[in-house]
């Protein structure tokens, strides 16, 4: 396969000779954000939600926004390519200081890294995986609402789910179950949704968005209101979400079995209905 192209700070250029000073804020200070966003067939899955959370994020860290239109790049980047499905990835920090300060010199320039990585087509037809998660405490800042690239205790958390054989893990303050490591997640109790609310204990997912906005669109009741680990212990279905999974099943958490431990039938019709409507 030849190599992949990348944007960096104006330029297209190979990958591997994509470079950025160590004197860049991200590098140094974890100052940066980022998104996720799946090319399906294509086009973009919720561009604009995308571009509305980016500058959300960049705001809430006092981060210049970009002046480039990172949609035109990514697209660029697509066709040039020859990509049909796609997972893009943007990649915004503070810019390159003068030195190592934590007040930062004033007007620095963000960095701007666009990557596209083609996506197999078969996943989408295999439809939602299942999947076993770690329970692990939340040991986050307070500010999970923005799409940080400070994820070293989402990083954690899901190498130890790895090493103990699960394929995620699941946060929790408290025995409140907030969110995956890098998912959204729902539970279904007697044909109920439930999640946990939207404030600054979990990223304001896309995924989240729209499996509240199929599920009401096919009168399904939903409730964004906080459970605890007993109470998804105890649920018909447990669901995580996200940009690149769109939904998985988890069948099993820790040694617990959920429902009847098997792939569950809400995952696999919201997958279809995702689909239907991309
Ligand atoms: N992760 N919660 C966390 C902590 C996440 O990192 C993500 C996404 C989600 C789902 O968000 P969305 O539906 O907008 O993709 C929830 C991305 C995909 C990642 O880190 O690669």
């Amino acid at each position: 396969m030849p190599q992949l192209i990348a944007y960096l700070n104006g330029s297209y250029l190979p990958l591997s000779q994509a470079k950025v000073s160590v004197l860049d804020r991200g590098f140094l200070f974890g100052e940066g954000v980022y998104e996720v966003v799946y090319h399906h067939a294509g086009k973009p899955i919720a561009m604009q939600d995308h571009e509305l959370r980016l500058k959300r994020s960049l705001d809430e860290l006092g981060i210049a926004q970009p002046t480039e239109s990172l949609s035109d790049i990514s697209q660029k980047l697509i066709t040039d390519q020859g990509m049909d499905n796609a997972k893009i990835y943007w990649h915004i920090t503070r810019g390159v200081d003068t030195t190592r300060q934590h007040i930062p010199e004033k007007n620095l320039k963000p960095t701007v890294l666009v990557i596209a990585w083609p996506e197999p087509d078969h996943a989408i037809a295999q439809g939602p995986e299942t999947i076993k998660a770690l329970l692990t405490p939340d040991i986050r800042w307070q500010r999970c609402d923005i799409k940080s690239t400070m994820l070293a205790p989402n990083c954690i958390a899901k190498i130890r789910a790895q090493q103990l054989g699960f394929q995620e893990a699941i946060f929790h303050r408290d025995q409140i179950v907030t969110e995956g490591t890098s998912t959204c997640l729902f539970i279904i109790k007697e044909g109920i949704l439930q999640t946990h609310p939207q404030d600054h204990w979990i990223l304001p997912s896309i995924t989240r968005k729209q499996i509240i906005q199929i599920a009401r669109e096919h009168q399904i009741p939903v409730i964004e209101k906080p459970f605890t680990i007993d109470q998804m212990l105890g649920a018909d279905e447990v669901l995580i979400g996200s940009t690149t999974t769109i939904i998985a099943t988890v069948t099993q958490i820790d040694d617990h079995l959920i429902g009847d431990g098997k792939s569950g039938t809400f995952a696999k019709q919201f997958f279809k209905w995702f689909f239907e409507q991309a």
